[in-house]
């Protein structure tokens, strides 16, 4: 019976399709023949058959397709239902699931459970448990209990990688698989110690050149030998810290391989390979760890309060530069979730706003994490579809509105994906570098971030987030809040984009560090001092804010101040300070200046609110930015999907008041199903509109 249903859940993923693999969808139809065409944008709910007696599966599975979930992510934590004592595996239950879904219309993603090993695993073999930083070994009970390097645990997850592939990598019912569950933690062990002083001594060549990199001539750092060098946790010479977290972005890459290296000869190649990712989470490069990937995808919780439309637009929209393309959100919470200080639930909704946010961003699946709760275990709390008596939870009222929403007007975002004009530049290597010494605990930089998100995207309606080595021709405006580590290749980069006529705007402490996170014998920024006809002369942490005036109108820098200084006739100084500690006193805050076809701009100082929405009016006027929709009043939000021959926007109103939204033009309002020029939004209201 697999067969049946199934081959619709191929061209389940019209996106993917169109964006990496062409004729996935095409080809599964033609093998099997069409059943119910699914959907191109998939509603999902995290499915743990495993803690369920088979005869509940039935009904789970029927209030899953009367909600229009069109796929359930499962096995991510079963590793002791697969492979219940060393290598005898069980997955004849998981297949039965898998198929009793396809019944359901009800498409698999697989995760490989390697995040929770078994019990026998662990006891048996104790050096596959992690150390943590203190030296402490991790114990059974919890998830993530294992060393991400250890030889004998990655034979474990291939094996058991392996042998899922074998039985499911042609399962027509399964669409994709998840490689273990949001990684996170490194380990401490000696053996993982071994590697990195391989791994830097692969690097690095030699001793004398790591020594000079890091300058251990300082506190006599100076290595002698390989083995000596610690591992780069806690108050350590910052190259060492950079490298540090660099090893390990390297480590869950090969982690992560070796299962993909398992899945892939066995496994049908529509079925795509992600993992769940966490938004910001800085605990490795997000960028290096998605190249193996064909899709990524990530975990988006608000947690406590509400959501910030602009924080989890930012977030999508780092998840779709990840690899350029649309991404899926793996999983999200269904009102509530067990681990915020309070875990208050989210308004009414609110969860279809932040779906149709997701897809508006280029999400092509949102799936809520969990269907049901395990009867025991650490998230009995957590938010749900159905309630412990298995029955639907009000909240499964409105993802079934979102079923019913997708089912209907999902098809039209086939083939479509958000092009920006503007990118916001975000490096893991400046993140950490300023982190690792933040000159002032008020240094935030996901918050700087957001600033200049939030204010770039009023204007501008739809901001790209990339990897600052990423291709920028494409863009009339690249911003850099705070590019601190700029070797030279990078800056070479930049120059080249505004040579062509590109837009560079630099925010605070960028171009300050090498790759190796010592200080670059150029002033800020760096490089790009001649280009920019400028220097940042010295830097200031701030207690109090100091005054801005000039072009851009009045404010304040909070937090961080650079006096600025212009070394070419052509600089212009956009902003000065005030009256402030004698040394910035009337100095450049702001400087711009042309090179090439194109101009560089360096803002020193940390923007407040009105200031930073000034700034962004001058950088998009001044590239040429024109908004993706039009005006809209405070509130509501809008982003744009292209492609395929059509526009289209989404809608939101974030308020929990009506909202007046006048359309630039006649467009056709999908949801309602009419033609419209303008309309009266609900508090958490939706439209979607398709230009034409
Ligand atoms: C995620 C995790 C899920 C679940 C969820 C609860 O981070 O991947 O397994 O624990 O949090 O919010």
């Amino acid at each position: 019976m697999v067969g049946m249903a199934i081959v619709a859940l191929a061209s389940a993923l019209p996106n993917l399709a169109a964006h990496s693999r062409p004729s996935v969808g095409a080809q599964a139809t033609s093998e099997k023949g069409a059943i119910a065409r699914q959907n191109a944008l998939l509603l999902g709910a995290a499915w743990y058959p495993e803690q369920w007696p088979e005869s509940r599966w039935e009904e789970d599975l029927r209030l899953m397709e009367a909600a229009h979930i069109t796929f359930a992510r499962v096995g991510e934590f079963a590793w002791s239902r697969m492979e219940p004592s060393e290598g005898k595996f069980d997955f004849d239950w998981l297949e039965r699931a898998i198929n009793m879904a396809a019944q359901h219309h009800v498409a698999i993603v697989l995760g490989t459970p390697t995040a929770a090993p078994p019990a026998w695993l662990t006891q048996k073999y104790p050096e596959t448990l992690r150390i943590d930083p203190d030296g402490r070994r991790a114990e059974h009970g919890n998830r993530q209990q294992f060393s991400f390097t250890n030889p004998r645990y990655l034979d474990f997850c291939r094996q058991v990688a392996s042998e899922m592939a074998k039985r499911f990598g042609h399962n027509p019912n399964v669409i994709g698989w998840q490689i273990d569950n949001e990684y996170a933690e490194p380990s401490y062990d000696d053996y993982t110690k071994q590697l990195f002083q391989q791994w830097l001594k692969a690097k690095y060549g030699t001793l004398e050149s790591l020594n000079d990199h890091w300058i251990t001539a300082y506190w006599s750092q100076t290595y002698d030998n390989w083995s000596e060098i610690p591992l780069g946790d806690g108050p350590n010479n910052p190259g060492l810290r950079l490298e540090w977290m660099r090893f390990i972005s390297h480590s869950w890459v090969e982690y992560q391989q070796n299962q993909i290296g398992a899945i892939r000869p066995l496994a049908d190649k529509r079925q795509f390979i992600t993992t769940n990712l966490m938004g910001f989470f800085e605990g490795f490069d997000q960028y290096v760890v998605s190249r193996g990937l064909d899709l990524a995808s990530w975990d988006d919780y608000v947690g406590e309060g509400q959501v910030n439309p602009d924080m989890n637009g930012l977030t999508h929209d780092l998840n779709r530069g990840l690899k350029h393309k649309n991404f899926w959100v793996m999983e999200t919470q269904p009102g509530a979730v067990n681990w915020a200080p309070t875990n208050n639930f989210l308004n009414r909704g609110e969860a279809r706003a932040m779906a149709w946010q997701a897809v508006g961003h280029g999400a092509d699946a949102v799936e809520y994490w969990q269907w049901r709760s395990a009867l025991n275990g650490q998230e009995e709390y957590h938010g749900t579809l159905l309630g412990a008596d298995g029955t639907p939870v009000p909240f499964y009222s409105e993802v079934k509105e979102i079923g019913n929403d997708f089912a209907k007007i999902g098809d039209d975002f086939r083939g479509t994906t958000p092009i920006s004009q503007v990118a916001l530049l975000y490096s893991y290597d400046s993140r950490w570098a300023i982190d690792f010494q933040r000159h002032t605990v008020k240094y935030d930089q996901l918050g700087l971030l957001r600033d200049y998100y939030g204010a770039l995207r009023k204007l501008a309606q739809s901001v790209d987030v990339v990897n600052p080595y990423s291709d920028l021709d494409a863009y009339k405006l690249v911003v850099a809040p705070d590019l601190n580590v700029m070797p030279e290749d990078l800056a070479r980069h930049l120059l080249d984009y505004v040579r062509q006529g590109g837009n560079l705007v630099l925010g605070p402490r960028s171009g300050m560090k090498d790759q190796y996170n010592a200080l670059l014998t150029q002033r800020q920024p760096g490089f790009l001092v001649d280009a920019l006809g400028g220097r940042v002369e010295q830097y200031y942490a701030l207690l109090k804010d100091v005054p801005l005036s000039g072009e851009w109108g009045k404010g304040d820098a909070t937090i961080w101040a650079e006096q600025l200084g212009a070394t070419n006739p052509g600089t212009q100084v956009l902003l000065r300070y005030g009256a402030s500690n004698g040394w910035i006193d009337g100095q450049p805050a702001v400087l711009t200046h042309t090179y090439g076809k194109g101009r560089i701009t360096y803002i020193g100082a940390i923007l407040d609110g009105s200031l930073m929405a000034k700034a962004a009016n001058w950088m998009v006027r001044e590239s040429g930015v024109t908004p993706a929709f039009g005006p809209v009043p405070d509130g509501i939000y809008v982003s744009r999907r292209e492609g395929a021959g059509k526009t289209i926007f989404v809608v939101i109103n974030f308020t929990r008041e009506e909202r007046h939204v006048n359309l630039p033009h006649a467009m056709r309002a999908l949801l309602a199903g009419r033609e419209e020029t303008s309309l009266d939004l609900p508090a958490y209201g939706v439209e979607v509109f398709l230009e034409h």
